[in-house]
């Protein structure tokens, strides 16, 4: 079977680990029909990260040419409704169960983590499904449904749609300022650092998930993993931007690899009735 030697070594490791951290991006999501970002036809090949990337240029674009935006949000709204957790997900559910995964830090905004089980999470990208105060940053989580049939409103089944219909999509705080979904765009303030390096600078074994690992500084915390002597797995199909620091690299998608990891880890640690 592909990867056979990778996948026993590291469930070796995984196994062995007293304060293992799986670190996440798009790609751990795509098998959840999820498009990642820079594969090819990903989002950034189809839109313009100037236009959607950034809180600014949204608006600006909204008012400019309401018909990209409503495309990018319609888009993302289609397919958040029909992503659910995949393999990959639950196996890290799992791996905290068996109180063998002690966190996860995610890149990923699509809540699919916290779908699967896992409950010690840190998305220093933020939350589709959280939205902020942008007064007093008073922060509210709503459901996954309550939240998209909203925008499904908005964005999809209504005829127009100009700026005045995205602003409607801003809820308004109990202090009477409007909210906007808890999510990072490009040159806003990353989440969580202080929790997520405080993790990376604390485990013995840290996966590497689906990411191409170039946004910073979300790319810098398995340096820090690594830094403290923590064994790495990178798992990815196409690219293994962190060979120089993996003790094991598995050329595989993440909704394969894990469970084959996780079969092999109950083998050696069998999980307690
Ligand atoms: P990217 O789109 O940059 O990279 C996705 C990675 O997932 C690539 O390395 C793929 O090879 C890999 N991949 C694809 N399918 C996979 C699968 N089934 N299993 C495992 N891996 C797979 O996504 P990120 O690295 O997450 O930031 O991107 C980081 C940040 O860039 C995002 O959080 C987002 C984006 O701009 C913001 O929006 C702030």
């Amino acid at each position: 079977m592909a990867n056979e030697a990778e996948i026993l070594r590291a469930a070796d490791i995984v196994a062995g680990a007293k304060n293992l951290v799986a670190f996440s991006g798009a790609g751990v999501s795509a098998e959840s029909g999820i498009p990642t970002f820079r594969d090819p036809g990903g989002i950034w090949d189809r839109f313009d990260p100037d236009e959607v990337g950034t809180t600014g240029g949204i608006f600006s674009a909204a008012a400019k040419k309401p018909e990209v935006i409503r495309e990018f949000l319609s888009e993302t709204v289609e397919t958040f409704e029909k992503a659910q957790p995949n393999p990959g997900h639950f196996v890290l559910a799992d791996l905290e169960r068996m109180n063998i995964l002690r966190s996860v830090i995610t890149q990923n905004i699509d809540d699919l983590h916290f779908q699967a089980g896992n409950t010690r999470i840190f998305e220093v990208h933020g939350n589709l499904y959280r939205q902020r105060c942008l007064a007093c940053d008073k922060k509210t989580k709503l459901t996954k449904e309550a939240y998209l049939s909203q925008a499904r409103s908005v964005l999809i089944d209504s005829k127009e749609f100009e700026l005045i219909h995205l602003l409607s999509l801003m809820p308004l705080c109990e202090c009477g300022s409007s909210m906007r979904p808890d999510v990072v765009m490009f040159g806003e303030a990353v989440q969580a650092v202080p929790e997520s390096i405080q993790e990376a600078s604390t485990c013995d074994v840290m996966l590497i998930l689906g990411t191409s690992g170039v946004v910073y500084p979300a790319a810098s915390l398995p340096r820090y993993a690594r830094g403290v002597g923590a064994r790495i797995i990178d798992i990815n199909p196409r690219e293994h931007p962190f060979a120089d620091i993996s003790d094991v690299v598995i050329t595989e998608k993440t909704g394969v690899a894990l469970p084959r990891i996780l079969e092999q880890v109950k083998k050696i640690k069998p999980p307690s009735k």
